[in-house]
């Protein structure tokens, strides 16, 4: 049952009705004017009390101070017709959002109190201990200081401009060499988001490849997680995949609609099965066999590969990355060669640069959704490459025997135990295994489960007779006689334990029965064999080799990152710091919910502020990606109208502009996509929104919006369009990537849509991750709260009464970096929040007003001025000077800077993103960059230049290059390498040049070449 809050009750749901009166907690913390704007937002301003904190966050998150914003502001004048000078940061917003929908008061975030960060983070310390740490993991301290807490590695975008990101993109080509080493199947991707959405993923590749198209059953075997089974079942219906779980050995295919097979491997409740004959007789009904494994236990195990699976999944998590209650961690996913263009998710391959030399490269990007759009394979956009990252340097670190030494410990520990729980008198239900027992506990299960409560022992409740314990490297001897304890208080032999944990030990060995799997499943293949495996196994060298490649990326630790639609703001330190707290990564997504109090009352302050933020009455905090959101939001609509009998409405409209996880996630709601022409301002063409609306009014189920719009302005008309969309019987769905533009200054909700997402990495803090992870959150109008995700593991505090279903595997998507969002939000409160949103605005508008004698501005708003983020036009000079936008992107990487977002949304054009929080000075250093560069095209256009041999069509130019004996270029070393004075006095060093994208597509290699290759 859905209940209604308000904010004095610390209430424990991820969702949320928010009660529109709201009052505060009392904190004793100073509470400023609401709408002034003190020095506590700013570097200046007005003196409150020596007794307030003086480590406030806002001045340091947005980057102009009050006398840039001052100067910035003089810069900016409105369109030619008026040509106004605009005098503040009110009038600009003025100048720039249609009135009608603007807010006209402050957002309460939880209060607005004003917190130093030293405060708020004792008083987050504090809701933090309310959860309970049962047992704690391992994740090497070389690689969670290095890469996890280093932003070195957490602060770089996915790696698009692939010569400055060739330290990730080799980690991740570790992560997938490693994943088909361990599985057996060759060709892996650089992550999913979650072990249960591979799963899903794995349904619809087994669909595409099936040649019967009609054939449209999937057997799921009922050993299986239980959210990897409602995961994919909310997948398939709508794609009308039938999928039927049961025992494996009772699959079926007399039918001759099966595509494919899901087992599990090592299986839920730990038990081992030879899948060999299950394979075969899949095969012979043409059926693809899919298997959910686990990447330790394949250390010991055949490798699904070598029995016959054609694709391996799972969570990467065992390799080195925090339980965080769910996540983020990286899901794995490989297949064979022959299946290697249907893998969804992103490719990490080799290719070759400029100079012939090897380069590393994201592969098959042509198939990225904003090609393929509803044509695309998954709608999967940003995944985990930060815990990729974690996990691959695992292996690295750890190498083949030091995996298989952690393996085997973990599964003889195992063995102990279930030896001595047999000695205690309980049946172990599964006789083969690895890590994972299920023990017949009979009428003593809710005494047992009492006993191990007691000891801070969380084990698994199959059902009423049986509980399943699992085992990891961390078990101590004393864990295990704690163990022991426990079911003797309950065990019918009431002797004293006349074993211990050692004593058991030495009897399995002089028993030789010190292993619990059969013998024709023990893996004989070797693993991880590549040098990088093998080489970095002491400390200084892993992490030398773990400093050698974050040299080799450009993160904002080195300059802005102006990637438009990105929103690459800071991270901040304070924001960051949590995230490794064990009281938040040390939890298992399933604990019991009275070891997660604390968890939970962040979640409420989040989804409070999140649907104070939007406008909205409830918010989901599941979804772990914008394009799971846009998929929860269009599965919650659609649920809607099936509520009032409308189910027959399945047009979602989308304009042309939109980001192409729009229509991938359409299409996966079983929504049949509808294009919409925008106009030659960039906005929705009204006319063809209402022709189209009118000709679907008996089917339209959706709009897809993105406000500000995708081309940079706030297009008018967007109530009117959200108000035509509902008179026919349609809901609008908002597209919340661009929210950084409306946070504080308008609602989604108070324009009309009905629900949007946010990406959480783009306008709440998260960092990227130099690809993943993210978190895609989604906020609805109350009459779609009863439809929000649910969860079949967690029931209580998720979702909605008539919930959908589950859309990721973890109850809150990727619960552990959450306390980003939450410190972001409330160290900037109400005020902050909306400075920043007014000087994301500003700053954008002041770059505009200093490149547009130099490039044109290609769409403005009424009043010529652009939202958060703006499009330079390049096409002109592919006429006047043979240089496209990819060559100005890649020179200015020769300036030390990342690209701004290339060909899109429009081709051959750049589009920029500041944000709010980089200074001046930055954004002056990257505006000098591109009117540098302009003047580079101008030589090229008067002559001076060469066509064909230029700075721009060498560009980058990499140190070996600017350092070989030879040079017979048509410019000197200097202006190539050192074209300002900010680069003599700090010089990013591109490590390769321009990369072949054609090469590497066509000669398909995507696991770490032969170290033979690395030779000149
Ligand atoms: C406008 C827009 N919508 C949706 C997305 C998808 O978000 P995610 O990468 O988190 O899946 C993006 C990502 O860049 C975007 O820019």
């Amino acid at each position: 049952m859905q209940r209604l809050f308000n904010a004095k009750t610390l209430t424990t749901t991820g969702s949320l009705l928010l009660n529109k009166s709201i009052t505060t907690t009392s904190i004793t913390s100073f509470k400023p004017v609401a709408s002034s704007f003190s020095r506590y937002y700013s570097s200046v301003g007005g003196y409150e009390s020596v007794f307030t904190a003086l480590d406030t966050f806002p001045r340091r998150h947005i980057g102009p101070n009050e006398d840039e914003v001052k100067s910035m502001l003089a810069k900016i004048t409105t369109s030619k017709q008026s040509s106004q000078k605009v005098e503040s940061l009110d009038q600009l917003i003025d100048f720039t959002i249609p009135k009608s929908i603007r807010l006209n008061r402050t957002l309460d975030i939880d209060g607005n109190h004003v917190k130093g960060e030293h405060q708020l983070l004792q008083e987050l310390k504090e809701v933090a201990k309310k959860n309970k740490i049962f047992r704690s993991f391992i994740v090497p301290f070389v690689i969670q200081r290095n890469i996890l807490e280093n932003p070195g590695w957490y602060t770089p975008y996915t790696p698009y401009q692939a010569e400055i990101s060739q330290g990730r993109l080799e980690s991740l080509l570790n992560f997938q060499t490693m994943v088909g080493d361990m599985t057996g199947l060759p060709m892996a991707n650089a992550s999913l988001l979650d072990e249960a959405t591979a799963a899903a993923e794995a349904v619809s590749m087994c669909v595409n490849i099936s040649k019967n198209k009609k054939a449209l059953a999937f057997l799921v075997d009922s050993k299986c997680h239980p959210q990897t089974i409602d995961t994919i079942r909310l997948r398939a219906e709508p794609k009308g995949i039938r999928i039927e779980v049961t025992d494996s050995d009772k699959f079926d295919y007399s039918r001759g609609d099966v595509v494919g097979v899901l087992v599990q491997y090592p299986a839920t409740d730990g038990s081992l099965v030879d899948y060999r004959h299950l394979a075969k007789k899949a095969h012979e009904h043409d059926a693809l066999v899919v298997c959910a494994t686990d990447l330790l236990s394949l250390a010991l195990l055949t490798p699904p590969g070598e029995w016959g699976a054609d694709i391996a999944l799972g969570n990467s998590q065992r390799f080195g990355v925090p339980l965080g209650f769910g996540g983020p961690h990286a899901a794995f996913f490989s297949t064979s060669q022959k299946y290697s263009r249907l893998l969804p998710g992103r490719i990490i391959g080799v290719s070759k640069d400029s100079a012939g030399s090897q380069a590393y490269r994201m592969a098959l990007q042509t198939r990225e959704q904003h090609i393929r759009r509803e044509k695309a394979t998954s709608n999967i956009c940003t995944s985990q490459a930060l815990l990729a990252n974690m996990t691959a340097m695992y292996a690295v670190y750890h190498g083949p025997h030091g995996v298989k030494a952690i393996a085997s410990n973990v599964h003889k520990k195992t063995v102990i135990l279930a030896a001595g729980l047999q000695r205690l008198g309980f049946e172990i239900a599964n006789h083969h295994y690895f890590d994972t027992i299920k023990v017949v506990t009979g009428d003593r299960t809710q005494a047992l489960l009492k006993e191990l409560e007691n000891r801070s022992i969380n084990v698994r409740r199959v059902c009423a007779q049986s509980i399943s314990i699992s085992l990891d490297e961390t078990v101590t001897l004393r864990d295990l006689q704690l163990l022991f304890e426990a079911f003797a208080a309950v065990s019918k032999k009431t002797e004293a334990i006349l074993f211990t944990p050692e004593s058991l030990e030495k009897e399995l060995i002089t028993n030789k029965k010190e292993t619990a799997i059969p013998a024709h499943l023990i893996r004989k293949t070797e693993f991880l064999t590549h040098p990088v495996f093998n080489r970095y196994h002491s400390e200084h060298e892993l992490l030398r080799y773990i400093h050698r490649l974050q040299k080799k990326d450009l993160g904002l630790t080195t300059a802005m990152i102006p990637l438009g639609s990105c929103t690459m703001k800071l991270n901040a330190t304070a924001e960051m710091y949590p995230v490794s707290w064990p009281e938040f990564n040390s939890i298992h997504p399933f604990v019991p919910s009275d070891q997660t109090v604390g968890y939970r009352e962040m979640f409420d302050s989040i989804s409070r502020s999140l649907c104070e933020i939007t406008g909205f009455a409830a918010a989901s905090l599941q979804p772990n990606a914008g394009s799971q959101g846009e998929y929860a939001g269009l599965m919650v609509i659609r649920e809607y109208l099936r509520s009032i009998n409308q189910s027959h409405r399945d047009i979602c409209l989308i304009p042309v502009s939109a980001h192409g996880t729009n229509p991938a996630s359409a299409v996966m709601t079983g929504m049949k996509v509808v294009v919409v022409a925008c106009d030659q301002f960039g906005n929705v063409d009204q006319a063809d929104l209402r022709a189209k609306a009118e000709k679907h009014k008996d089917n339209l189920a959706a709009l897809m919006i993105t406000y500000p719009s995708t081309h940079g302005v706030f297009e008018e008309g967007a109530k009117e369009m959200c108000a035509m969309i509902h008179g026919y019987g349609g809901q609008v769905y908002m597209d919340g990537a661009n929210m950084n533009a409306q946070v504080g200054l308008c609602r989604p909700g108070d324009i009309g849509a009905d629900v949007c997402h946010l990406n959480l990495h783009k306008t709440f803090c998260i960092p990227h991750g130099g690809g993943g992870p993210g978190m895609g959150p989604i906020c609805v109008a109350s009459h779609l709260a009863p439809f929000l995700p649910v969860h079949s593991v967690v029931k209580e505090h998720v979702g909605g009464e008539h919930g959908i279903g589950a859309v990721s595997a973890a109850p809150w998507g990727s619960s552990s970096i959450l306390p980003i969002t939450y410190v972001y939000l409330q160290l900037m409160n109400g005020v902050g929040l909306k400075r920043a949103t007014q000087v994301a605005i500003l700053s954008a508008n002041y770059m505009a007003a200093r490149l547009k004698d130099h490039y044109k501005i290609l769409y403005t708003g009424s009043h010529g001025l652009v939202a958060h983020e703006f499009i330079i036009d390049l096409r002109p000079f592919k006429e006047t000077a043979g240089i496209e936008a990819e060559d100005v992107a890649k020179r200015l990487q020769d300036y030390g800077f990342h690209g701004p977002t290339m060909s899109w949304p429009v081709t051959n054009t750049l589009m920029i993103e500041p944000t709010e929080s980089e200074s001046k000075y930055e954004l002056d250093r990257l505006v000098d960059a591109l009117i540098s560069i302009r003047q580079e095209i101008a030589d090229i256009e008067s002559g001076k230049a060469d066509k064909l041999n230029n700075i721009l069509v060498h560009a980058p130019h990499t140190e070996k290059v600017i350092t070989s004996d030879k040079w017979d270029r048509p410019y000197t070393r200097q202006q190539a390498a050192y074209p300002t004075q900010a680069t003599r006095e700090s010089k990013f060093w591109p490590s390769v040049g321009r990369v072949d994208n054609v090469f590497g597509d066509r000669n398909l290699q995507c696991s770490c070449p032969a170290v033979s290759s690395y030779q000149e």
